[in-house]
Protein backbone atom coordinates (compact mmCIF):
# COMPACT_ATOMS: atom_id res chain seq x y z
CA UNK A 1 0.00 0.00 0.00
CA UNK A 2 1.40 3.47 -0.63
CA UNK A 3 0.78 5.07 2.51
CA UNK A 4 3.41 6.63 5.35
CA UNK A 5 1.57 4.25 7.24
CA UNK A 6 -1.74 1.80 6.37
CA UNK A 7 -3.83 1.27 9.25
CA UNK A 8 -6.93 -0.52 8.42
CA UNK A 9 -9.17 2.55 7.82
CA UNK A 10 -6.48 5.39 7.32
CA UNK A 11 -4.16 6.01 4.93
CA UNK A 12 -1.67 9.01 4.76
CA UNK A 13 -0.53 9.96 1.74
CA UNK A 14 3.23 9.05 1.00
CA UNK A 15 3.85 10.79 -1.96
CA UNK A 16 6.48 13.44 -2.62
CA UNK A 17 4.46 16.24 -4.96
CA UNK A 18 2.22 16.15 -2.18
CA UNK A 19 4.52 16.38 0.47
CA UNK A 20 6.24 19.28 -0.92
CA UNK A 21 2.18 21.06 -1.88
CA UNK A 22 1.81 20.75 1.79
CA UNK A 23 4.66 22.21 2.49
CA UNK A 24 4.08 25.26 0.62
CA UNK A 25 0.32 25.16 1.93
CA UNK A 26 1.33 25.46 5.83
CA UNK A 27 3.83 27.70 5.18
CA UNK A 28 2.73 31.27 6.33
CA UNK A 29 4.27 33.08 3.46
CA UNK A 30 1.94 31.45 1.25
CA UNK A 31 -0.82 33.78 -0.43
CA UNK A 32 -4.08 33.69 -0.98
CA UNK A 33 -3.98 32.61 -4.67
CA UNK A 34 -1.26 30.07 -4.40
CA UNK A 35 -2.53 28.31 -1.70
CA UNK A 36 -5.96 27.92 -3.51
CA UNK A 37 -4.28 26.36 -5.90
CA UNK A 38 -1.80 24.20 -4.01
CA UNK A 39 -4.89 22.78 -2.54
CA UNK A 40 -6.98 22.43 -5.47
CA UNK A 41 -3.45 20.22 -6.78
CA UNK A 42 -3.72 18.22 -3.68
CA UNK A 43 -6.69 17.34 -3.94
CA UNK A 44 -6.66 16.06 -7.43
CA UNK A 45 -3.14 14.00 -6.35
CA UNK A 46 -5.59 12.74 -3.43
CA UNK A 47 -8.67 11.62 -6.00
CA UNK A 48 -6.15 9.44 -7.57
CA UNK A 49 -5.48 7.80 -4.55
CA UNK A 50 -9.11 7.69 -3.24
CA UNK A 51 -10.20 6.47 -6.23
CA UNK A 52 -7.56 3.01 -6.46
CA UNK A 53 -10.47 0.47 -5.91
CA UNK A 54 -12.78 1.62 -8.76
CA UNK A 55 -14.22 -1.49 -10.19
CA UNK A 56 -13.31 -1.92 -13.90
CA UNK A 57 -15.02 -3.78 -16.78
CA UNK A 58 -13.52 -5.30 -19.69
CA UNK A 59 -14.45 -3.49 -23.57
CA UNK A 60 -13.25 -3.89 -27.11
CA UNK A 61 -11.48 -1.03 -28.87
CA UNK A 62 -9.60 -0.30 -32.01
CA UNK A 63 -6.06 0.91 -31.92
CA UNK A 64 -5.29 2.49 -35.42
CA UNK A 65 -3.37 -1.02 -35.75
CA UNK A 66 -5.97 -3.54 -34.35
CA UNK A 67 -8.82 -4.83 -32.54
CA UNK A 68 -7.94 -5.13 -28.40
CA UNK A 69 -9.55 -5.50 -25.39
CA UNK A 70 -9.19 -3.11 -22.72
CA UNK A 71 -10.70 -1.37 -19.21
CA UNK A 72 -12.61 1.04 -18.45
CA UNK A 73 -14.30 2.10 -15.08
CA UNK A 74 -17.90 -0.07 -14.07
CA UNK A 75 -20.08 2.35 -14.37
CA UNK A 76 -19.53 3.37 -9.99
CA UNK A 77 -21.69 6.53 -8.99
CA UNK A 78 -20.11 8.87 -6.54
CA UNK A 79 -20.77 12.06 -4.99
CA UNK A 80 -18.01 14.64 -3.52
CA UNK A 81 -19.54 16.14 -0.38
CA UNK A 82 -17.65 19.23 0.72
CA UNK A 83 -18.06 20.42 3.68
CA UNK A 84 -18.85 24.23 3.46
CA UNK A 85 -16.82 26.67 3.86
CA UNK A 86 -13.49 25.16 3.46
CA UNK A 87 -14.38 21.71 1.66
CA UNK A 88 -14.76 24.11 -1.06
CA UNK A 89 -11.63 24.73 -2.04
CA UNK A 90 -11.35 20.76 -2.62
CA UNK A 91 -14.18 20.63 -5.40
CA UNK A 92 -12.46 21.19 -8.20
CA UNK A 93 -9.88 19.19 -7.84
CA UNK A 94 -11.75 16.49 -7.17
CA UNK A 95 -13.45 16.89 -10.13
CA UNK A 96 -11.14 17.44 -12.61
CA UNK A 97 -10.34 13.64 -11.77
CA UNK A 98 -13.62 12.21 -11.60
CA UNK A 99 -15.69 15.01 -13.88
CA UNK A 100 -18.77 12.41 -13.55
CA UNK A 101 -19.26 12.59 -10.14
CA UNK A 102 -22.10 14.34 -8.43
CA UNK A 103 -21.75 17.10 -5.74
CA UNK A 104 -23.23 17.59 -2.66
CA UNK A 105 -22.97 20.16 -0.03
CA UNK A 106 -23.33 20.31 3.72
CA UNK A 107 -23.03 23.19 6.33
CA UNK A 108 -22.98 23.07 9.38
CA UNK A 109 -22.59 25.49 12.50
CA UNK A 110 -21.72 24.72 15.96
CA UNK A 111 -24.33 25.94 18.43
CA UNK A 112 -22.56 27.92 21.18
CA UNK A 113 -24.73 26.57 24.37
CA UNK A 114 -24.27 22.62 23.45
CA UNK A 115 -21.66 22.84 21.05
CA UNK A 116 -23.43 20.80 19.15
CA UNK A 117 -22.77 20.54 15.13
CA UNK A 118 -25.92 21.67 13.91
CA UNK A 119 -26.93 21.58 9.74
CA UNK A 120 -27.99 24.88 7.99
CA UNK A 121 -27.48 23.90 4.81
CA UNK A 122 -27.83 20.31 2.93
CA UNK A 123 -28.57 19.41 -0.77
CA UNK A 124 -27.49 16.29 -1.77
CA UNK A 125 -27.92 14.36 -5.16
CA UNK A 126 -31.27 12.78 -5.11
CA UNK A 127 -29.75 9.01 -5.49
CA UNK A 128 -27.35 9.84 -2.31
CA UNK A 129 -27.69 5.87 -1.09
CA UNK A 130 -26.65 4.17 -4.65
CA UNK A 131 -23.44 6.41 -4.56
CA UNK A 132 -19.67 5.88 -3.24
CA UNK A 133 -19.56 9.48 -1.51
CA UNK A 134 -16.37 11.09 -1.20
CA UNK A 135 -16.63 13.70 1.67
CA UNK A 136 -14.06 16.16 1.47
CA UNK A 137 -12.72 18.94 4.00
CA UNK A 138 -9.12 20.03 4.37
CA UNK A 139 -8.83 19.94 8.19
CA UNK A 140 -9.41 16.70 10.20
CA UNK A 141 -8.73 18.52 13.58
CA UNK A 142 -11.56 17.52 16.28
CA UNK A 143 -13.11 15.47 13.87
CA UNK A 144 -16.87 16.97 15.19
CA UNK A 145 -18.00 18.62 11.59
CA UNK A 146 -16.89 15.50 9.57
CA UNK A 147 -17.97 12.82 12.50
CA UNK A 148 -21.70 15.02 12.03
CA UNK A 149 -21.62 15.03 8.48
CA UNK A 150 -21.29 11.55 7.97
CA UNK A 151 -23.89 11.18 10.47
CA UNK A 152 -26.26 13.10 8.16
CA UNK A 153 -25.25 11.51 5.47
CA UNK A 154 -26.09 8.11 6.89
CA UNK A 155 -29.33 9.66 7.91
CA UNK A 156 -30.16 9.96 4.31
CA UNK A 157 -29.33 6.13 3.60
CA UNK A 158 -25.73 6.39 2.11
CA UNK A 159 -24.00 3.54 2.79
CA UNK A 160 -20.69 4.11 1.31
CA UNK A 161 -18.35 6.65 2.39
CA UNK A 162 -14.91 7.94 2.51
CA UNK A 163 -13.30 11.10 4.13
CA UNK A 164 -10.41 13.32 2.60
CA UNK A 165 -8.82 15.80 4.60
CA UNK A 166 -5.31 17.57 3.65
CA UNK A 167 -3.86 17.76 7.09
CA UNK A 168 -5.47 15.68 10.19
CA UNK A 169 -4.42 14.75 13.55
CA UNK A 170 -4.52 11.80 16.01
CA UNK A 171 -7.69 13.50 17.42
CA UNK A 172 -9.64 13.77 14.64
CA UNK A 173 -8.79 10.45 13.44
CA UNK A 174 -10.04 8.65 16.68
CA UNK A 175 -13.09 10.49 16.72
CA UNK A 176 -13.97 9.11 13.24
CA UNK A 177 -12.40 5.88 13.71
CA UNK A 178 -15.06 5.80 17.14
CA UNK A 179 -18.05 7.13 15.61
CA UNK A 180 -18.06 5.76 11.85
CA UNK A 181 -15.27 2.61 11.94
CA UNK A 182 -16.88 2.05 8.23
CA UNK A 183 -15.22 4.87 6.54
CA UNK A 184 -12.11 5.12 4.98
CA UNK A 185 -10.32 8.35 5.74
CA UNK A 186 -7.34 9.59 3.65
CA UNK A 187 -5.06 12.25 4.98
CA UNK A 188 -2.40 14.27 2.81
CA UNK A 189 -0.56 14.32 6.09
CA UNK A 190 -0.72 13.55 9.56
CA UNK A 191 -0.12 16.54 11.80
CA UNK A 192 1.25 16.37 15.36
CA UNK A 193 -1.79 17.49 17.38
CA UNK A 194 -4.89 19.55 18.17
CA UNK A 195 -4.01 22.93 20.56
CA UNK A 196 -6.15 24.50 23.01
CA UNK A 197 -8.56 26.38 20.56
CA UNK A 198 -9.24 23.20 18.12
CA UNK A 199 -6.78 24.05 15.75
CA UNK A 200 -4.22 21.27 13.95
CA UNK A 201 -0.66 21.71 15.19
CA UNK A 202 1.84 22.86 13.67
CA UNK A 203 -1.32 23.21 10.71
CA UNK A 204 -1.92 25.76 8.56
CA UNK A 205 -4.26 28.48 9.82
CA UNK A 206 -7.50 28.26 9.28
CA UNK A 207 -7.86 26.60 5.85
CA UNK A 208 -11.42 28.89 5.26
CA UNK A 209 -9.72 31.68 6.11
CA UNK A 210 -6.72 31.81 3.65
CA UNK A 211 -8.87 30.04 0.96
CA UNK A 212 -11.02 32.56 0.62
CA UNK A 213 -8.70 36.23 2.26
CA UNK A 214 -10.94 36.69 4.96
CA UNK A 215 -10.82 37.57 8.36
N1 LIG B 1 -10.02 24.30 10.95
C1 LIG B 1 -9.03 25.01 10.37
O1 LIG B 1 -9.26 25.73 9.41
N2 LIG B 1 -7.79 24.90 10.90
C2 LIG B 1 -7.49 24.12 11.93
O2 LIG B 1 -6.32 24.05 12.33
C3 LIG B 1 -8.55 23.38 12.53
C4 LIG B 1 -9.80 23.49 12.01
Amino acid sequence: MRGDFYMEKLIVMDHPLIKHKITYIKDKSTGAKEFRELIKEVAMLMAYEVTRELPLKKVEIETPLTTTESEVISGKKLGIIPILRAGLGMVDGMLNLIPTAKVGHIGLYRDPETLEPVEYYCKLPTDVEERELIVIDPMLATGGSAKAAITFLKNRGAKNIKLVSILGCPEGVATIHKEHPDVDIYLGCLDEKLNDHGYILPGLGDAGDRLFGTK
